[in-house]
């Protein structure tokens, strides 16, 4: 797998690429497949539509990964938080928590037996040249969803949270942390071929306390899985997060988003970790746009130690035909190294 070898730095054909959401609302096959389910919870709790979405961009885009359809939410949700997705406002938590007995009613080694069935799926169907990513939300993106309840511009309960009772946090982030060893643990046993973690929010905090709620719990997981499975690449994205030469840890990827300096980054990072991004998904509404920074970014990373992919989630209304020439322009340009 071109993917897998990239992310242990060995030297590929071309520089592999997938595409954050790749499976989305852009693609008319996935609203059609979305459609069959009552929304979408329910739509990541069916194992066959599920696997039948993660394998669309393999398909339609021809993509060297394929990432598991599913949220991040959802491990939250089966540890007792109910959970709504709303069309346009976004996921909403029910009843955030707030008190030290909701954090204690919150349920230990949640089933998602559906992630896992998913994954096993789409292992079966997935040719041996593409790999499949699992993935699952760092514990400070979750902490904030769930004490926020949703979506947030100012992350005020969180942070308050924070502040004024920091060991309420901790705790918090300790148990995601357990949850997520197990869960992760669990998708690798499954066939998943590399996690991924998304720090979403990671830019909402100053970078000390970030090291200290955020980096600090990641360190922990990827420790945990890496000891449990060597030779499975763990990708971190925590994003919007600035000094990125203090980040440290034992995973072979660094997700990087499009506000970062792709020249910087390398410069940070040296070889430490494996560089992944980082293209403005809007410069998909337009070809050159698009066209003009693959140059760039292909020339500045050179096919070595780089995974291509978007700096952020791809937008529900990009055109489908740039993100299939996207896919052939890196292949076409990364040769040349
Ligand atoms: O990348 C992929 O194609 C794999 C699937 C995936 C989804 N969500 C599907 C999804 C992954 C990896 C995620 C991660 C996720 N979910 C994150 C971290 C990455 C990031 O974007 O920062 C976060 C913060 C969430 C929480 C979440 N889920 C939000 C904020 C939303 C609403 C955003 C929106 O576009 O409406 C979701 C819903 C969601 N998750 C959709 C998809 C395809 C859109 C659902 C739909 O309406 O069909």
């Amino acid at each position: 797998m071109v993917f897998i070898k990239a992310c242990f730095r060995q030297p590929t054909p071309y520089t592999p690429i997938w595409m954050m959401r790749q499976a989305g609302r852009y693609l008319s096959e996935y609203r059609q497949t979305r459609a069959k389910a009552k929304n979408f919870l329910a739509l990541c709790k069916d194992v066959d539509l599920a696997a039948q979405i993660t394998m669309q961009p393999i398909d339609i885009l021809d993509v060297d990964a394929a990432i598991l359809f599913s949220d991040i939410l959802v491990l939250p949700h089966e540890m007792g938080m109910e959970l709504e997705f709303n069309e346009g406002s976004g996921p909403r938590f029910l009843n955030p928590l707030k008190t030290q007995s909701d954090l204690k009613a919150l349920k230990g080694r949640p089933n998602l037996d559906y992630v896992c069935d998913t994954i096993a799926a789409v292992r079966s169907r997935l040719d041996k040249s593409k790999a499949l990513i699992g993935f699952s939300g760092a514990p400070w993106t979750l902490a904030t969803y769930m004490i926020e309840g949703s979506g947030s511009k100012q992350y005020e309960k969180s942070k308050r949270m924070l502040y004024a009772n920091p060991a309420f946090m901790h705790d918090l982030l300790s148990r995601l942390s357990q949850e997520l060893k197990f869960y992760l643990c669990a998708q690798i046993k499954a066939g998943a071929d590399c996690i991924m973690l998304f720090d979403s929010w990671a830019g909402a905090l100053e970078s000390s306390a970030y090291l200290e709620f955020g980096w600090h719990y990641i360190q922990e997981i990827v420790s945990f899985v890496k000891r449990e499975y060597p030779k499975t690449p763990i990708i971190v994205f925590p994003r919007g997060v600035s000094g990125l030469a203090r980040l440290k840890g034992d995973f072979e990827v660094l997700g990087i988003d499009y506000n970062t300096d792709l020249l910087e980054a390398k410069a940070a990072v040296g070889s430490r970790f494996v560089l992944q991004g980082n293209l403005e998904p809007a410069r998909l509404y337009d070809y050159d746009a698009m066209a003009s920074s693959v140059q760039s970014i292909i020339g500045i990373m050179q096919n070595k130690g780089h995974i291509f992919n978007l700096g952020a989630g791809m937008l529900k209304d990009l055109p489908r035909e740039n993100a299939i020439a996207l896919v052939k322009l890196v292949r076409e340009l990364s040769s040349a190294f």
